[in-house]
């Protein structure tokens, strides 16, 4: 799976549309690989409405999700509201979400409050600094013992775990990790996961790739081993995203 997080972007509804249109002709082209995009959530509703909504493969997602169905709660997103106006998945737990004062209890909630509203929940862990002696891999057993914990195991079929180092994410970023990175931390990923669920559905739940993807290195984290990839700039730029989602869709041919 290949997902678009637009962030902030673009500035202009028409732009939005543009590109939203752009995308979706991109996996109307690469029908193998599933392609989703996560837009300022505001521009959900707006841009499913009316248009199709787009080849199968396609679909909309959100930045963030509210763990409140609905009440007193300003300015929140409710999981089901969200779903509503037609989108399927949700990142939970972004690093720029947490940067701007998210807590792993609120992580928690959210991942539960959106697999029950039957959203697919992409979880973004990932350690701010890389040390050499290896403690960066308590913060991410960290981030994800407490993101899942008390989760229904029945509702893992629609979990995916999205690693994101934060040092590799954004413009001003040393640049992405590599390869054997993401598979050794991949690794221990699963090796977290299968603590905190049945070792047998642990290990079904995909593990995709976020920071500095790009058409130049995404099909060596492919060949790694990770299931999608979490694009951050070049899904703004139909000509890069697209790039990026023919690489993904001819090593679907060859595996
Ligand atoms: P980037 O962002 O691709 O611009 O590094 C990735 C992300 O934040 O998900």
């Amino acid at each position: 799976m290949i997902i678009g997080n637009w962030k902030l972007n673009p500035d202009s509804l028409l732009a939005a549309r543009q590109l939203s249109r752009a995308s979706k002709k991109l996996a109307g082209r690469y029908r193998r690989v599933k392609v989703a995009i996560c837009p300022p959530a505001l521009l959900v509703g707006s841009l499913t409405e009316g248009s199709s909504s787009g080849p199968e493969n396609f679909s909309w997602g959100t930045q963030d999700i509210s763990w409140h169905d609905f009440g007193s709660h300003t300015g929140e997103l409710g999981a089901n509201l969200i779903r509503a106006v037609g989108a399927e998945l949700a990142l939970v737990g972004h690093s720029e979400r947490r940067q701007a004062g998210e807590s792993e209890v609120s992580v928690n909630h959210k991942v539960k409050a959106g697999l029950k509203a039957g959203l697919q929940i992409i979880l973004c862990v990932g350690e701010e600094t890389r040390d050499i002696h290896g403690a960066y891999l308590r913060v991410l057993e960290q981030q994800l013992t407490s993101a899942l914990a008390g989760v229904n195991k029945n509702l893992l079929s629609n979990l995916l775990i999205a690693y994101e180092p934060v040092w590799a994410i954004g413009q001003q970023a040393k640049g992405a990790e590599t390869p054997e990175g993401f598979w050794q931390n991949a690794l221990f990923i699963k090796k977290v996961l299968a603590k905190i669920f049945p070792k047998k559905i642990a290990l079904t739940i995909p593990i995709i790739y976020g920071g500095s993807v790009n058409a130049t290195n995404a099909e060596s984290f492919l060949l790694a081993g990770a299931m999608g990839l979490l694009v951050g700039r070049d899904s703004l730029s139909a000509e890069k995203f697209g790039a990026i989602i023919k690489i993904a869709d001819k090593l679907s041919v060859e595996k």
